[in-house]
């Protein structure tokens, strides 16, 4: 998978509206929008999402097939490609808080919202990723200033967005591509036994999840895994 950078906005609604709009009329896997600042950014569970200058607000369009469709594996990656985006470019050392939050000292320094949109034939997950970068402790709202936290504000120093979206694309692309297990018949020695069935998911702690031809589900946290073929 290509992440292609299709549209780059000052000050937009909401990301995840615009590539879901763009992915309605056909835009292909990879297909990006960024914004420096939304007026009706979104968060999980319903819930606004404060959006404003200094943070990198980025939608992906995806098309995974029914194999790769694992909202949680693929929200899993995109937050650990977030995170691996900001250590690099602050050089700090964040962490992921369940279900897919990035944290660093103990506050949250960004998110990731999953919207798979089903019509008719066609599916397809709008990937939504929210970074504070150089945000301002008195730009986000009162509410949320105590559990906030951006990288300026920690590291007393500006940080580049486009820097910080270059290590992104690069670490996600690469981590999208590795998930090829999901969905596909595995092989998997583990503790002395060999394990065979469907590779069905991820569980929340990143486990896999075998399904056995008897329907029986192995979960797995580790093991050597031979992909027998596609399903
Ligand atoms: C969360 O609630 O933790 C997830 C927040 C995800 C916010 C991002 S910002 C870019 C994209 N556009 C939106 O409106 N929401 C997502």
């Amino acid at each position: 998978m290509k992440v292609s950078p299709a549209e780059q906005h000052e000050r937009l609604g909401s990301t995840q509206e615009r590539a879901r709009e763009l992915a309605q009329k056909g835009a292909p896997e990879g297909t990006l929008v960024v914004a420096r600042e939304q007026t009706g950014g979104k968060g999980r569970l319903g819930r606004a999402w404060a959006s404003p200058t200094g943070g990198l607000y980025l939608s992906l369009v995806l098309r995974p097939d029914e194999g790769m469709l694992k909202r949680a594996s693929i929200s899993l990656v995109a937050a650990l490609a977030a995170s691996e985006a900001l250590d690099a470019t602050a050089r700090v050392s964040t962490s992921l808080k369940w279900p897919n939050d990035i944290v660093l000292h103990g506050k949250k320094l960004g998110g990731v919202l999953a919207d798979l949109v089903r019509e008719g034939k066609d599916s397809y997950l709008i990937l939504g990723v929210g970074l504070n970068v150089n945000t301002a402790r008195d730009a986000f709202p009162a509410e949320v200033r105590t559990l906030a936290t951006s990288l300026a504000i920690e590291k007393s120093a500006t940080f580049s967005t486009d820097e910080v979206l270059e290590h992104f694309v690069s670490h996600f692309e690469g981590h999208y591509d590795r998930m090829t297990t999901l969905g596909s018949r595995v092989r998997v020695k583990v503790a002395g036994r060999t394990i065979e069935g469907k590779a069905s998911g991820l569980n929340a702690t990143g486990a896999l999840v075998v399904e056995l031809d008897d329907k029986k589900r192995e979960i797995l946290y580790a093991g050597d895994v031979e992909e027998l073929r596609s399903l």
